[in-house]
């Protein structure tokens, strides 16, 4: 039993949204990551990326919609600065955390009365996404296409290494070539006065900080709300990862372009920017692992930009 891989067709994206609409799973490409998805209303479809993913069940799951329109479908009382994120950068590597109306059910929000909205910025979700609710559907339940704690997948054929024994032969997964970012969004807690971001992504605190005016200092990341990103063991290879460590021979490296690579080390990635950074380095990661190596060392880059989320991933890779 295998899913079918298929290509982003007319004809296969009315596909995929059919088997959404009967319950089924869609792993789709986002400009972050690639998504495993089912209808968020269809408790049976949802249980099954919990099953498929191997993830407990109290860690909720994002919704993805079309259009702003759709928000207060799924949430209520929606705060003043989260319309202004919302108008700013949707469709966009952001989502939001609002408090759940009543379509918001248990199976989707892990038991918590908030939901986690997103409107990814990729024609093929995007498609997807107008068919499916052209159908009836109303919102997509999509976690990253990885087993519980592994590596995000940026290309369809890791969610194949990833997924691929778990997935039956009625689920797709659509290929639309590699995630243009990399990783993951922005998750902003709009649940209080003043916007908390829960994890960063390509959406800086800066952007945030320019459509929110607030005179707090920027917020550490830390929150209390129940957050599988902050597990110990999360975005991690089977490699063990170090950061900012000097190599012993036969590790795997991964620094900017412009440090060498040390003596008897494989250089894994050589990134010239930070977007760069961000866009290859879960594929980086995994190329590590099918060299069957047991330890990567990663040069961290600046903590600035998209810089604070490659860092944020590489701790949680780290801590295992
Ligand atoms: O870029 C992304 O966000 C990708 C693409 C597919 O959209 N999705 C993604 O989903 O990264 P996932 O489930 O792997 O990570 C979402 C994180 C989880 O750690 C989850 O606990 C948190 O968001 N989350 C979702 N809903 C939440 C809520 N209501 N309150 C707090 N955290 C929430
Ligand atoms: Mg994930």
């Amino acid at each position: 039993m295998h899913p079918k891989l298929l290509q982003p067709t007319e004809k296969n994206i009315f596909k995929s949204a059919q088997n959404l609409i009967s319950g089924r799973l869609v792993a789709f490409p986002t400009e972050t990551v690639y998504g495993l998805g089912a209808s968020a209303t269809i408790e049976s479809g949802v249980n099954r990326i919990y099953e498929v993913k191997g993830r407990p069940k109290d860690h909720p799951l994002i919704v993805h919609i079309s259009d702003i329109a759709k928000l207060d479908i799924w949430a209520r009382e929606i705060p003043d600065f989260a319309w202004d994120l919302a108008n700013a950068y949707w469709p966009g590597p952001m989502t939001l955390i609002l408090k759940g109306s009543d379509l918001a059910k248990d199976f989707v929000t892990g038991q918590q009365n908030t939901i986690g909205l997103r409107i990814p910025n990729n024609k093929i979700a995007l498609t997807l996404l107008t068919e499916f609710e052209n159908m009836g559907g109303v919102g997509i339940a999509a976690p990253s296409a990885n087993r519980f704690g592994a590596v995000s997948p940026t290309s369809a054929v890791h969610v194949l290494e990833e997924l691929g024994n778990h997935l039956g032969d009625t689920d797709i997964v659509l290929d639309g070539g590699d995630s243009e970012i990399g990783i993951e969004s922005t998750i902003i807690d709009c649940i209080s006065l003043a916007p908390k971001i829960l994890r960063p992504g390509a959406i800086t605190y800066d952007e945030i900080y320019s459509i929110v005016q607030i005179n707090e200092q920027k917020p550490e990341i830390q929150s209390d709300i129940k957050f599988s990103g902050r597990f110990d063991s999360h975005y991690s290879p089977r490699a063990k990862v170090f950061l900012n460590v000097q190599p012993i021979p036969g590790d795997g490296y991964i620094a900017m372009n412009e440090i060498a690579t040390p003596k008897d080390t494989v250089r894994l990635f050589s990134p010239k920017n930070i977007d760069e950074f961000a866009y290859g380095l879960y594929a980086s990661l995994r190329e590590g692992d099918a060299l069957n190596l047991s330890r990567i060392v990663v040069i961290t880059p600046t903590g600035i930009g998209i810089g604070i989320a490659i860092n944020d991933r590489l701790k949680k890779a780290s801590e295992k």
